[in-house]
């Protein structure tokens, strides 16, 4: 090629903007890229938060967001929306991220307008349709449309394989570890001032995050309720619950956990507070996909708060169990954390099975080969 590649990133959800936000800047370094962002907005509040973080700007904003919204809604407006931008921008590779509506959305869009994609964070599979829903399907279907598959672990990777996918499959870690080189820090200040104010010594603090749609209903209400026992039960912790602003969650966590006290229901934190917060604290409830990857690289045990993982990695090394939804069951996995220390050690040990902060660099020379501008293809990511 005799000008640039033109790889446009379409991303709409915090999860996707923190983990493409290294790789955009890492295109954007790169003389033989020239790189542009095209959120969706599916997230209004919680993605603008990132793109500040992070310095990003982008050149095409679908604003699609609505209260409530369904996941026809997220798709049929991203699929409009990318029709003009697809035309104007011309882009030579859009990429997409994860397993969202606007990961799917995006890669269609692109597929209609016979642009290739490339997809970050492939091949992570529960083999559940349903589980997590409507994540498994999103990312099975984009798995089919992307011409690169940027696996993080050789796992995701032999998911692909098994599936006889179509394209380049290359393992390269995940770009979450990218993004949290810089945001650890030990003299942080918090922004949310009771951060600040909080005994990560002589208490034990425990980060609550809960938000999955098939989570919605009863898992959701015996989650908070476990929550809710935890707390009463164990003098020495305090929950700290960044509140996820889907108004289904905001109305559960306030009804459940509202007004107790030691339980701190707080707004959505920035991605470089929420580090930092996960680093200072006990342990970690969560059923966040990004939380179960970037807790082992700080040594923090993680109980999830789901059936099952599309992250085996973190759980073979021993830093994450799956405990489900049941209430009495997230009461007695969580006691046994907060009691037997032995139980304690054996799960707070420094992992990094999900990459090592070098994801972006192979990322970007995965494209550069592909367009034939290197002669060599990136190494894959081993972990250790
Ligand atoms: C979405 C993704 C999920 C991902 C999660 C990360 C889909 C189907 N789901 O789920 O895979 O794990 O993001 O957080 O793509 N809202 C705001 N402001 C915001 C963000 C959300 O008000 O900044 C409210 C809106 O009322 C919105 C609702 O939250 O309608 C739900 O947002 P949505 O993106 O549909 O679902 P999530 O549960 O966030
Ligand atoms: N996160 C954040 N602020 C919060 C809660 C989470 O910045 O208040 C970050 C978290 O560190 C991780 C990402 O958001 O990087 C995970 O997003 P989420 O749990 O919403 O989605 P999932 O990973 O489950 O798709």
């Amino acid at each position: 090629m005799d000008r640039k590649i033109r790889v446009m990133s379409v991303f709409g959800t915090r999860p996707e903007a923190i983990k493409m936000a290294p790789l955009v800047q890492t295109l954007a370094r790169r003389p033989e890229f020239e790189s542009l962002c095209c959120l969706t907005g599916q997230h209004r509040q919680m993605l603008d938060s990132v793109m500040e973080i992070f310095q990003l700007e982008a050149q095409y904003d679908l604003n699609i967001m609505e209260q409530r919204q369904t996941l026809s809604t997220i798709t049929t407006k991203t699929l409009l929306g990318m029709e003009r931008v697809l035309e104007e921008a011309k882009p030579d590779l859009i990429l997409v991220h994860g397993d969202t509506s606007t990961t799917f959305a995006g890669a269609l869009a692109a597929f209609y307008h016979k642009v290739p994609v490339g997809h970050v964070e492939a091949g992570l599979r529960t083999y559940d349709k349903y589980s997590p829903y409507p994540e498994e399907m999103n990312r099975t279907l984009v798995g089919d449309i992307a011409h690169l598959h940027f696996a993080p672990t050789r796992a995701n990777a032999e998911n692909l394989r098994k599936e006889a996918i179509r394209g380049e499959i290359f393992v390269t870690g995940n770009t979450v570890i990218d993004a949290m080189k810089t945001t650890v820090q030990p003299g942080f200040r918090f922004e949310e001032d009771i951060l600040n104010h909080l005994d990560y010594v002589g208490r034990k603090v425990i980060t609550l995050t809960c938000h999955r749609r098939e989570n919605y209903g009863q898992p959701m209400e015996d989650i908070m309720s476990a929550v809710a026992e935890i707390v009463r039960e164990n003098p020495e912790v305090e929950v700290v619950y960044p509140v996820h602003l889907s108004p289904v969650v905001q109305e559960c966590a306030k009804r459940i956990l509202g007004g107790l006290d030691r339980v701190h229901l707080i707004a959505p934190l920035d991605v470089a507070q929420m580090h930092n917060l996960m680093a200072r604290s006990y342990l970690i409830l969560t059923d966040s996909g990004g939380l179960q990857e970037e807790a082992p690289a700080m040594a923090k045990p993680v109980l999830v708060l789901r059936r099952e993982t599309e992250r085996p990695e973190a759980i073979e090394a021993g830093t994450v169990k799956l405990a489900g939804v049941e209430k009495d069951r997230i009461i007695s996995m969580t006691r046994e954390l907060l009691r037997d220390p032995t139980a304690y050690n054996a799960m707070a040990k420094a992992v990094n099975p999900y990459g090592d902060g070098n994801a972006c660099q192979r990322i970007a020379d995965a494209i550069a080969w592909h367009f034939g501008l290197l002669k060599d293809r990136p190494q894959d990511f081993e972990a250790n």
